[in-house]
């Protein structure tokens, strides 16, 4: 267990180089079960997600090799276990063995997959789909098996974007024989991502970035080489702490395409920003102006972002709304900022109101899940003061050295271990 320290009220001056996605390494991680020969992945961000993950693997008998940000997974002597709940539930991303076993074994067993509490989190979609490819799924006492004599190609509506459904299904069907159709796909930038690495791998997949996918089965994926695309969470997390406390800060190694709409938000708040080719330059306004942020599926606004963006609301004169689509319980980091010297309110599940500027002070506080932690991180280096943040390992999860990346740009940030 951990917790952070910062002490905030600082100027951040200087480069921060963006890792690789988190939501796109969970997936290519799984997905390299896929194959039977090695597979290389780099880019990948070393955040504890992937370190579970890892621990997946070895359990099932690959043979995984890590050298800073590269890994080597080999998993020709793979035995298909069934997966116990202590190692699926370290997150949410383990789903993602269903539809890579599901594809490589026509049969896989285990505990429904763990993740951050912001909300219901079901995966019937996922189950939908391979039940069109002619899978049969059971349940009972959360141990999901699915079984499949013959995996065929089928044409399969998503009635959410889901960005898991959209990668599962797409794992199962690479095998599948015949051709399988998503439609009402998700586009977010990691679903091209895995898309490319099952192509290098020797799939036949089109479509991925749009809204219908169509996947051709393979009979034998080889040996590839694949990078992880730039995290635009990660990136936006970072744009957004530029834009309250950042001097000349500068995000580099990023997709700027990726980040348009909340790079369109923080022109409506009044940011100066210089946008390159693979670079955000930002420094922060005297003074921010409300907006409202309405979150929803790629391209629209990240629900992942949203959290982050409240603490930089807080500052904006005037009153913000915030409409959270996506999930049902993504607000808790407004009653943290509140014991910070915000004001905000939660209407509804989906509705809070925030009303700046507030000067934030340091205080004790905890983060809730990933996402909320950020938004803490944030609210703690532009309050004045100490702040503490309780459950830091949720922050450890998803963003790469955090510490030693704000340390470069002149934070006063630290972690400590507790029991
Ligand atoms: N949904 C269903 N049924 C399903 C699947 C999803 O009803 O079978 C609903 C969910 O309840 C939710 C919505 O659809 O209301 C979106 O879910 P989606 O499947 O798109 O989300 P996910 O795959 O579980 C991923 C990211 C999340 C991110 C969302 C949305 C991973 C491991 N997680 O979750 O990331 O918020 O997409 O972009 O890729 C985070 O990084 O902090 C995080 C939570």
């Amino acid at each position: 267990m951990h917790r952070m320290i910062i002490e905030g009220g600082r100027e951040l001056s200087g480069e921060v180089r963006i890792s690789g996605s988190k939501n796109s390494a969970v997936a290519l991680v799984p997905a390299a079960v896929l194959c039977d020969e090695e597979v290389t992945i780099a880019n990948v961000p070393n955040i504890s997600d992937i370190k579970a993950l890892e621990e997946i693997l070895n359990y099932l008998g690959a043979k995984v090799e890590k050298q800073k940000d590269i890994i080597k997974i080999d998993s020709s002597k793979i035995e298909n276990k069934l997966i116990p709940e202590k190692i699926s539930k370290k997150l949410r991303a383990s789903y993602y063995f269903m539809g890579a076993l599901l594809s490589r074994f026509k049969k896989v067993e285990m505990y429904f997959p763990g993740g951050c509490s912001i909300g219901a989190r079901p995966i019937n979609l996922h189950l939908k789909g391979f039940e069109a490819m002619g899978a049969k799924v059971t349940e009972n006492d959360n141990l999901f098996t699915i079984t499949a004599d013959n995996l065929k190609g089928a044409k399969i509506n998503l009635d959410f974007a889901s960005v898991g459904a959209t990668i599962n299904i797409m794992l199962a069907a690479v095998k599948a024989n015949g051709t399988t159709v998503i439609s009402n796909a998700a586009k977010e930038p990691h679903i091209v991502n895995v898309a490319t690495f099952l192509n290098n791998m020797g799939a036949k997949i089109s479509g991925a970035g749009t809204s219908e996918i169509k996947i051709i089965g393979v009979k034998h994926l080889h040996s590839c080489f694949h990078e992880v695309v730039p995290d635009y969470i990660e990136t936006g997390t970072y744009m957004i702490l530029a834009s309250a406390i950042g001097k000349d800060m500068t995000i580099t190694n990023i997709i700027p395409d990726h980040v348009e709409s909340l790079i369109s938000k923080l022109e409506e708040m009044g940011v100066p920003m210089q946008i390159g080719i693979d670079f955000i330059r930002i420094s922060a306004p005297q003074k921010l102006k409300q907006t409202n942020i309405k979150t929803q599926v790629y391209p629209g606004f990240p629900t992942d972002l949203q959290q982050p963006i409240a603490a930089l609301l807080t500052q904006a004169s005037g009153k913000s709304i915030i409409n959270e689509t996506i999930w049902e319980n993504r607000f808790l980091n407004l009653l943290e900022l509140n014991k910070m010297g915000a004001t905000t309110e939660t209407l509804t599940n989906s509705k809070a109101v925030i009303i700046g500027p507030s000067k934030l002070k340091g205080k004790k506080v905890k983060a809730t899940d990933l996402r909320a932690g950020a938004s803490l991180v944030i609210a703690g280096l532009i309050a004045e003061g100490k702040t503490i943040i309780e459950n830091a390992d949720y922050i450890l999860r998803g963003y790469e050295n955090i510490i030693e990346k704000l340390t470069n740009v002149g934070a006063k940030i630290s972690l400590e271990e507790i029991e």
